[in-house]
């Protein structure tokens, strides 16, 4: 499939498969995939191992505002996948556990957080021809996105799709358990002051809830021939 170097935003709930599917168009596109997320994870396993939340989720924001200016936090590309670094360690595998999980929505809520991935997603975003998935991509981070879709499905579908994919990675976890923090990030991540999870009035709403990745990749390759392709 061939079309124009757009900027193709991606938002939507927790655990609604976004980094997958955004992953599948990047490849079938050859477009460069940026996770939002991933920077926001980075940023929480920062806090974390530097004590800068508490176990109650209390954040030393002074500090946390001290440390953002030097933080390194960035995607490398190998093997057609892109990999999380902070500075020169690869932190791909530990923003994905469930304690980074549970401390992430607090600390993207800090506006000085918001400013510091914006920042580095404009950055990226230069060069167009990309994927970026998120929760306020088509609505702050790129509001001239040339596509912008906003993907939804049923929560008990979405707690199930995160145990597998947690249990998979050999981690211990109860469906309540992972329904509870799936719900409790969709309420604060919907519910922030600044740039709220909210569907931007132009986005096009793929509820995945009963669909297979083949069924969306043919719903988004139908959305891009209508758009973009030339007859
Ligand atoms: O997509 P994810 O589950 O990896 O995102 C982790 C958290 O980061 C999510 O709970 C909310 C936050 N986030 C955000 O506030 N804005 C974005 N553009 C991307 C993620």
């Amino acid at each position: 499939m061939h079309i124009p170097d757009i900027i193709i935003a991606i938002d939507g709930y927790s655990s609604t498969g976004k980094s997958t599917f955004a992953k599948k168009i990047a490849a079938e596109l050859s477009f460069l995939y940026l996770d939002s997320g991933a920077l926001y994870r980075g940023v929480t396993l920062y806090a974390i191992e530097n004590g800068l939340i508490s176990q109650s989720g209390e954040i030393d924001r002074p500090a946390l505002d001290r440390a953002l200016p030097e933080l390194d936090i960035h995607f490398e590309y190998k093997e057609g996948g892109s990999r999380t670094y902070l500075g020169e360690r690869c932190i791909e595998k530990e923003i994905r556990s469930l304690p980074v999980s549970g401390k992430v929505s607090p600390i993207s809520a800090v506006p000085e957080v918001r400013s510091y991935v914006d920042r580095k997603l404009r950055e990226f975003g230069k060069k167009k021809g990309v994927v970026m998935d998120g929760r306020d991509i088509g609505t702050t981070v790129f509001p001239e996105a040339e596509l912008k879709i906003f993907m939804t499905a049923d929560p008990v579908i979405r707690a199930q799709r995160r145990l597998d994919e947690l249990n998979g990675k050999g981690e211990e976890a109860t469906l309540e358990e992972v329904l509870r923090n799936l719900e409790e990030r969709d309420f604060i991540d919907s519910h922030r002051e600044v740039s709220p999870l909210t569907k931007a009035d132009d986005a096009v709403v793929l509820d995945n809830s009963h669909m297979s990745m083949d069924d969306q990749m043919e719903w988004f390759k139908d959305i891009i021939r209508k758009r973009f392709e030339k007859a």
